[in-house]
C-alpha cells in the first residue's frame, strides 16, 4: 500500500509503498477514506516531541472502513464505518471504568513506542519493520489497530467530516462538554480560534452558554468563531484580560478554555476566570518544558485549573454521539475543512498549516 513516511526529522514526508500485514487477534484491518492533517502530526515530523520516532507512518486523525478482523474481534465487523482513536477505550481498566477520565491504561506503554499492542508492528518496509504513530499510522491507505481504538460510526456520515472526531474537533467539543461541563446560562471565554478552540466554542453552544466569547489574534478566524456560537470576539492582547474582566461586571467568566498551547495565553486564560468559582480548561499543548505560572492568589479565590487529552472523550462511546449530533445539524463541521488534499500532497498540508492558511487540511484516499 502507499503510505506517507517520516524517514528524518525536520524533512518532508516520503509517500512510498510499505507492508501492511494481516490483523491479528483483537486487531482490524481498516481502508482508510479521509485523514485530517494535524498539529501534533507536524511536531513529531519536525523532531520537536522529545519521544518522536523514525522512520514511522505518521497520521491519527483518520476515517474509514473496515475491511477485515482478527480472530476475537466482536464489536466490529466488515464493512463497519470507523473513526480512529489515538486514545483507545477497553471499558475494562481501572481509568476506563472510572467517569472522570477517558485514558485509557490498556495498551499505553506498547503504544507509545510505536508497537501494537502485542508489542510488535504490522507495518514493514522490505522485510524491516516500520513503527506505527499514536497507534494510528493513518496517512496510508490502509491501516491495521486494535479493535479497542476504532470507533464504529452512522454510516451516513461524511468521511471528510467524520476524521476531524478523531482528533481536533472532539478535542475541543469534549473540553467544553465532558471536562468542563459548562453549564446552560453560563458566560465562556476561548482563547485561541484554531480547530480545538472553535469546537469548544460549539461545545460551549450545545451546553447552552448565554454569553461565548472568543479571543484570536486573526479576524478571519473570529469569524469562524461566530459562526460556530461565538457572541462576541476579541483581538487577543496584553491587556485581554482586563478587557473580559470589564466585560463581566468586574469578575470574569464562569469558564475559560485555553487553546492556543502558549503558556502566557494559560495565564491569561486562568486570570480570567471568575473568582468563586471560573473553571479554566487547558487544552492548548505547550512546548516542551515550557511552564504555566499563576499566582497563587488567584486559586485561594475560588478559580480552578483542569485540563483534559482528547477532550475528556472515550472515543468508542462518545465519539460516535458526537457524530450522531453533526449528523442532526447541532455542530456545523462543514467550515472546519478549509482544504482538500491527495496522500501525494500531505507537505503540503504542513505547509498550509504552518502558514496558518485555514483550520484543516484532509486528505482523501483513492
Ligand atoms: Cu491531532
Ligand atoms: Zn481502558
Amino acid at each position: 500500500m502507499r503510505a506517507a513516511v517520516l524517514e528524518e526529522f525536520g524533512k518532508p514526508l516520503v509517500v512510498q509503498d510499505v507492508e501492511l500485514s494481516d490483523p491479528r487477534a483483537g486487531e482490524v484491518l481498516v481502508r482508510l477514506v479521509a485523514c485530517g492533517v494535524c498539529h501534533t502530526d507536524l511536531y513529531t515530523a519536525s523532531g520537536a516531541d522529545p519521544s518522536g520516532y523514525a522512520p514511522t507512518v505518521l497520521g491519527h486523525e483518520g476515517a474509514g472502513v473496515v475491511e477485515q478482523v482478527g480472530e476475537g474481534v466482536s464489536s466490529i465487523a466488515p464493512g463497519d464505518h470507523v473513526v480512529t482513536l489515538f486514545s483507545p477505550q477497553c471499558r475494562e481498566c481501572v481509568h476506563c471504568r472510572s467517569p472522570r477520565t477517558n485514558l485509557c491504561l490498556a495498551i499505553r506503554e506498547q503504544q507509545n513506542k510505536g508497537f501494537l499492542p502485542d508489542g510488535t508492528t504490522r507495518l514493514a518496509r522490505d522485510g524491516e519493520p516500520i513503527r506505527h504513530f499514536m497507534g494510528t499510522s493513518t496517512f496510508a491507505e490502509y491501516t491495521v489497530m486494535p479493535e479497542i481504538a476504532l470507533a464504529k460510526i452512522d454510516p451516513e456520515a461524511p468521511f471528510e467530516h467524520a476524521c476531524l472526531f478523531a482528533c481536533g474537533l472532539s478535542t475541543g467539543l469534549g473540553a467544553a462538554m465532558y471536562t468542563a461541563q459548562v453549564e446552560a446560562g453560563s458566560t465562556c471565554v476561548v482563547f485561541g480560534a484554531g480547530m480545538v478552540g472553535l469546537g469548544a466554542v460549539a461545545g460551549c453552544r450545545l451546553q447552552g452558554a448565554e454569553r461565548i466569547v472568543v479571543v484570536d489574534l486573526s479576524e478571519e478566524r473570529l469569524a469562524l468563531a461566530r459562526g460556530q456560537g461565538a457572541t462576541e470576539t476579541m483581538i487577543g492582547g496584553a491587556d485581554a484580560v482586563e478587557r473580559i474582566v470589564e466585560a463581566t461586571d468586574g469578575f470574569g467568566a464562569d469558564y475559560t478554555f485555553e487553546a492556543t498551547g502558549n503558556v502566557a495565553v494559560m495565564r491569561q486564560a486562568v486570570e480570567s476566570a471568575r473568582m468563586g468559582w471560573g473553571l479554566c480548561t487547558v487544552v492548548g499543548v505547550a512546548g516542551k518544558g515550557e511552564t504555566l505560572d499563576i499566582v497563587p492568589r488567584f486559586l485561594i479565590q475560588g478559580r480552578r485549573v483542569c485540563g483534559s487529552s482528547f477532550g475528556g472523550v472515550k472515543g468508542r462511546d462518545q465519539v460516535p454521539e458526537l457524530v450522531e449530533r453533526a449528523l442532526a445539524g447541532d455542530i456545523d463541521v462543514a467550515p472546519f475543512v478549509s482544504h482538500t488534499l491527495s496522500l501525494d500532497e500531505v507537505n503540503q498540508g504542513f505547509e498550509l498549516m504552518e502558514a496558518q492558511d485555514g483550520i484543516r487540511s484532509v486528505i482523501r484516499f483513492g
